[in-house]
Formats: structure tokens, C-alpha cells, sequence
């Protein structure tokens, strides 16, 4: 018969490698369907971004982002988190999206997780695509 110690240690080194391998497989296996459906759902959030940058977002006034940005120029998304001036701190890019929402727009901020908030953000890293990460840099 097994001794009661050595069969514990089995089964605690069994559970083990039984966790190790599904969480392998969770994580690793995806098909070409997957690798499409996820970069569609990508661009969907993309192209509601492009709408609510250029006029879609209500604001109190009738200023839209992309009047100072035009295709997302001068929002440097690459170079956050980073100090910013107007907040005094160093913020993240949705952080300072909510400050031109606020300012510029007259409006009220989003909160980060708003699905506005990560299609305005997705937008503007897409068209920002291939600039070097600068964290930090003015
Ligand atoms: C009236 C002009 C104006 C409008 C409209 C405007 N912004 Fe800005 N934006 C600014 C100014 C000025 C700054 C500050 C530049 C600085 O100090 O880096 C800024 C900064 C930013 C930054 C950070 C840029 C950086 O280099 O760190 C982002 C991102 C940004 N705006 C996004 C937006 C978005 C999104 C909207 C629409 C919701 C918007 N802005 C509307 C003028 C504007």
C-alpha cells in the first residue's frame, strides 16, 4: 500500500500538471477564424472611434476632436503614461482625452472603461500605428 505522505505528494504533483496543461491550452490554441473574428471586432471599435473623433461625441458646443487633431495628429498616444501640464501629474491618454472633453468640448469626462473612451483610444493608437513607444517623452 501507498504510504499517506507520498500519495499526497502525488496528488498535489498530478493537480499540478493538470492545471499546467490547461491553462497551456487555453492560452496557446487559436484557428485563423479566431485571428479574424478578433481583428474585425478590432476595427469595429476602430471605425467608432474615427465617428466619435470626428463629431460623433456630444459636446456642449460644436467642437469635435479631430478640428485641433486632424486624423489624430498631435495626440502622441506612444509617449503615455507621461507628465502632463493641465493635470499636474503624470496621467495616462484616456486621462487626457477627458481633459479636451472637458475643456475644448465643454463636456462631461468618460469613464475609463466607457466604450466610448476605448474607441476614441483605439482609434487614435491605430492611427498612430508603428511610432516608436516613447513613455515619458514631451
Ligand atoms: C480646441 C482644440 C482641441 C480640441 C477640439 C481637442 N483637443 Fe485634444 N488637445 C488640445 C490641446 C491644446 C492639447 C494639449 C497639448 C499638450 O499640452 O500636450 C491637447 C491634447 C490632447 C492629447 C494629448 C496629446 C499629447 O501630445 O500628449 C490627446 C490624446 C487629445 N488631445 C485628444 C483629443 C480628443 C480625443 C479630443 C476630442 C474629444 C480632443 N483632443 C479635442 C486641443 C484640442
Amino acid at each position: 500500500m501507498m504510504n499517506r505522505k507520498i500519495y499526497r505528494a502525488f496528488v498535489v504533483v498530478a493537480s499540478m500538471l493538470a492545471m499546467t496543461q490547461v491553462s497551456s491550452t487555453q492560452a496557446d490554441e487559436f484557428t485563423d477564424e479566431d485571428l479574424a473574428r478578433w481583428q474585425q471586432e478590432y476595427m469595429a471599435v476602430v471605425d467608432k472611434g474615427e465617428k466619435l473623433f470626428h463629431g460623433g461625441l456630444s459636446s456642449n458646443n460644436t467642437v469635435s476632436c479631430d478640428q485641433c487633431h486632424p486624423n489624430a495628429s498631435n495626440t502622441h498616444p506612444e509617449t503615455y503614461p507621461k507628465f502632463q501640464q493641465q493635470l499636474g501629474r503624470v496621467a495616462e491618454l484616456w486621462e487626457m482625452i477627458n481633459w479636451c472633453i472637458e475643456n475644448p468640448l465643454e463636456s462631461a469626462p468618460l469613464a475609463a472603461d466607457d466604450p466610448r473612451m476605448i474607441a476614441l483610444q483605439a482609434y487614435i493608437a491605430e492611427e498612430r500605428r508603428g511610432a516608436v513607444l516613447e513613455p515619458g517623452k514631451h
